[in-house]
């Protein structure tokens, strides 16, 4: 038995203790906005917030998340409005593919958390983790330049 908050909700649920977060998140909670790519740590599609730090969901027990809080992608959009983030993937062409999107936007809103003006080193530095087999990344960036530039006009 577990309990955990997810995007603001409490939940206690019972789980196997091999059921990884990002099943428990997908099939427990039906929330599949978190994608399994590799399943393996390496990609970054099933990133998530746990206590606002940003992991590989694929690789984490559900019962790590016990009393934890977790966010997902379902959670960053606030009262029908688009997070800055997302918003900003959907004007600068970010938003590409739906399975490595979530994960992206996930990690950028991290980053920005963490440091609300990056430079263009520091973006691609933190990003390195989220994989995109289009090698779509320049409009990533761009997105995530753009997000960081709005917040502080
Ligand atoms: Fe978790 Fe690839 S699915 S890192
Ligand atoms: Fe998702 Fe390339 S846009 S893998």
């Amino acid at each position: 038995m577990i309990r955990l908050t997810v995007n603001g909700t409490a939940h206690e649920l019972e789980v196997p203790s091999y059921r990884t977060l990002l099943d428990c998140l997908r099939y427990d909670l039906g929330l599949t906005g978190s994608k399994e790519g590799c399943g393996v740590g390496v990609c970054g599609a099933c990133t998530v917030l746990l206590d606002g730090k940003m992991i590989s969901s694929c690789i984490a027990l559900a019962a790590f998340a016990d009393s934890r809080e977790v966010t997902t992608v379902e959670g960053l959009a606030q009262d029908e409005r688009l997070h800055p983030v997302q918003q900003a993937f959907v004007d600068a062409g970010g938003f590409q593919c739906g399975i490595c999107t979530p994960g992206q936007v996930v990690s950028a809103k991290a980053l920005l958390d963490a440091n609300p003006n990056p430079s263009d080193a520091e973006i691609r530095e933190w990003m390195v983790g989220n994989l995109c087999r289009c090698t779509g990344y320049y409009k990533i960036i761009e997105s995530i330049r753009v997000a960081a530039e709005r917040s502080r006009a």
